[in-house]
This record gives C-alpha cells, sequence and structure tokens, in this order.
C-alpha cells in the first residue's frame, strides 16, 4: 500500500492554518448596503418577499445608515418608494421627491466615510412600471429616456450622492448622465454603471418592496441570459461613455461573467446580489434546509472569488458586523 505524499490536507487541519492560505476574504469596506426608503409610512414595514429586509421610514434610515457605517460597510444604495406614481416617472426628479430627501438624509448621516449612491432609472416613480418613457409602440423609448436620466442623475448628485448609478440599460446612459452632471456642477460625482444588467427572474422581490406594477420581462433592454460576449460589449461602451466604476447583476448565476469583466476592465468591478438571490437563502434557511450564516459567507466569497472587488448585499451590515468581531 503506498501513501500520498503531498497532502492538501495538511493545510486544513486547524482554524490557523486555514485563516493564513485563504485566498479571498471579505471586508466590511467591500461591501454595499441597499436601503428601501418610502414615503409616507411611520412605521418601517416588512417585505414578505425579502425575510428581514423593511420598507424605511426616512427616520429609521438614517439609523440604518449610522449603523451599516458603524460596521464599517462601504456604501450604501439607496431606493425612494414613492406614495404616487407618475405615467412619464416626473418624482424622480423632483427635489422633494423621496429618493432626494433620503439621500440627503443619509449623507448628512454618514458623512464622507461612507459612499452615498443614488439608483438612477425611473422603474419606482412610474406608474406602469417601465424603466423609462413609453414610445407609442409601448417600448421603451431609448433616447427620450437619456434626457430625463441626465436629471434625475443630477437631482440625486444635488442631494448629496457621491455616487450615481444608472440601472435602466437604455444605449447612451453613461454619456447622458456624464454630461448631465457636468452640466449642472456636479464634474466631481462618480458614475457606477450597471454595465452588464441581464433579464433577470431574481429581481423578482425587488418588484414587490418598491410596488412596482410591472409583471413583464425587460428583454428589449436588459441582457439575455444567454449572453457573456454581449457583457464585455456593454462594459467597453460604459467605459467609453465615461463609466468610472462597472457592476455585473445579478452576481450568483452570472460568476463567469464578473470573471470575465474582472479580467478585461480597467477600472474596479462591482457585482450585485440581487433580491432573488437573497431570498432563496434566507427562505431556505427558514425552513431548516441551509445554514443560515454559512450560506451566506459562501454566496459572497464566492463573487469575490469570481473577481469582484465591490459587492452590493442585502446582508452587507449584517456581515460586516460579523466580520469584524
Ligand atoms: C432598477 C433596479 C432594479 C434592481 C436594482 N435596480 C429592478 C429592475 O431592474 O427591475 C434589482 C435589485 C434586486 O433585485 O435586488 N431600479
Amino acid at each position: 500500500m503506498s501513501f500520498p505524499a503531498d497532502r492538501p490536507r495538511r493545510l486544513r487541519r486547524t482554524t490557523g492554518l486555514r485563516a493564513l492560505v485563504a485566498e479571498h476574504r471579505l471586508h466590511p469596506s467591500d461591501l454595499v448596503q441597499p436601503l428601501f426608503v418610502r414615503e409616507g409610512i411611520d412605521e418601517p414595514r416588512p417585505i414578505p418577499a425579502m425575510p428581514g429586509q423593511v420598507q424605511h421610514t426616512r427616520e429609521s434610515a438614517r439609523k440604518a445608515a449610522a449603523a451599516a457605517a458603524q460596521a464599517g460597510v462601504g456604501g450604501l444604495m439607496i431606493f425612494g418608494v414613492p406614495e404616487r406614481k407618475h405615467p412619464d416617472g416626473r418624482g424622480a426628479w423632483d427635489e422633494r421627491g423621496i429618493t432626494q430627501l433620503a439621500i440627503g438624509d443619509v449623507a448628512a448621516e454618514v458623512g464622507d466615510a461612507t459612499v452615498v449612491i443614488g439608483d438612477v432609472n425611473l422603474d419606482e416613480y412610474t406608474d406602469h412600471g417601465q424603466v423609462g418613457l413609453l414610445g407609442d409602440d409601448g417600448d421603451v423609448d431609448n433616447d427620450a429616456t437619456l434626457a430625463a436620466y441626465a436629471r434625475v442623475a443630477a437631482a440625486q448628485a444635488g442631494a448629496g450622492a457621491h455616487v450615481v448609478a444608472p440601472s435602466g440599460m437604455m444605449d447612451g446612459q453613461v454619456a447622458a448622465l456624464r454630461a448631465g452632471l457636468d452640466a449642472s456642477g456636479h464634474e466631481r460625482v462618480t458614475i457606477l454603471a450597471y454595465a452588464a444588467k441581464y433579464d433577470s427572474a431574481f429581481y423578482g422581490p425587488f418588484r414587490t418592496a418598491v410596488e412596482s406594477s410591472f409583471t413583464g420581462a425587460r428583454s428589449t433592454h436588459q441582457q439575455d441570459p444567454a449572453n457573456l460576449r454581449e457583457a464585455l460589449r456593454e462594459v467597453r461602451l460604459d467605459r467609453e461613455e465615461g463609466a468610472d466604476l462597472v457592476m455585473v447583476k445579478p452576481a450568483g448565476h452570472y460568476l463567469d461573467v464578473v470573471r470575465r469583466v474582472a479580467d478585461t476592465a480597467d477600472v474596479p468591478v462591482a457585482a450585485y446580489q440581487v433580491s432573488g438571490e437573497y431570498a432563496a437563502i434566507e427562505i431556505a434557511a427558514r425552513h431548516g434546509i441551509l445554514q443560515r450564516e454559512r450560506a451566506i459567507e459562501e454566496s459572497l466569497v464566492a463573487i469575490r472569488r469570481a473577481g469582484a472587488q465591490i459587492i452590493l448585499t442585502y446582508w452587507a451590515t449584517e456581515v460586516a458586523d460579523r466580520l469584524r468581531t
């Protein structure tokens, strides 16, 4: 009987050895916490499709932002949920709109130590739930929507966002934002482009969180899950238009995309672990089917291993807290 000489298990024997040889690790400042802030409510409202997440009041959002900053979380992504929606989504660029108010609150709370990010889109603000202005054919009118996005970005920057993140997958959206920001005195505001954003069923819980009436697919603008090469084209175009950071979304089912983008992009790459990824683990854990904390950390380190430097996750504050203790 011959025994192996090369024994990988020698590196796995103790907690210390395992920590010493770990190839990837999570760090609080790489994590971004999304927050939903609902106009016109007095108490935070649980989001049934996302157990553990709530629609915040302005006040509870401030507290959540402070807790995230205290835990060392790197950034906060603000999603406003307005009480009233309109066909043209006009609340999205209103200075008194809930997103702008919440960005202002949170920015005042965390200062410059934590990055405040606004999601630039119209879907939370349109009564039809589409990401932009509709053309006569019922599809989103690309170029008419660009002008609206530029206004939204300027409004968010004016409210105190350090970073704006266009998420509508309109062609030319990054260039439109850059021009709108520069023209309104926000030359120093950063653009995080949702560059490779797929038409994913895993956004389902998010749509309930923002009370969207939309039930269809976004396949005329978001990417086909079958495509990888196309993601590289989207990233290249967004870089040429002035994106400072690029993102892949969703994350967990798109690790090959994260890897390819990380290998080719010349800027930091973010990945968004979306609402459906969150809900799947939370709900399985609530049924005793998964060990919750292990599953969360495994899902996140896999995204890091694929090459994402920045990870947006609904568990950001919780995981950052654990990493510090
Ligand atoms: C657009 C936006 C969406 C998400 C982030 N920004 C919804 C969509 O594109 O339909 C999804 C995030 C998630 O599912 O967690 N405002």
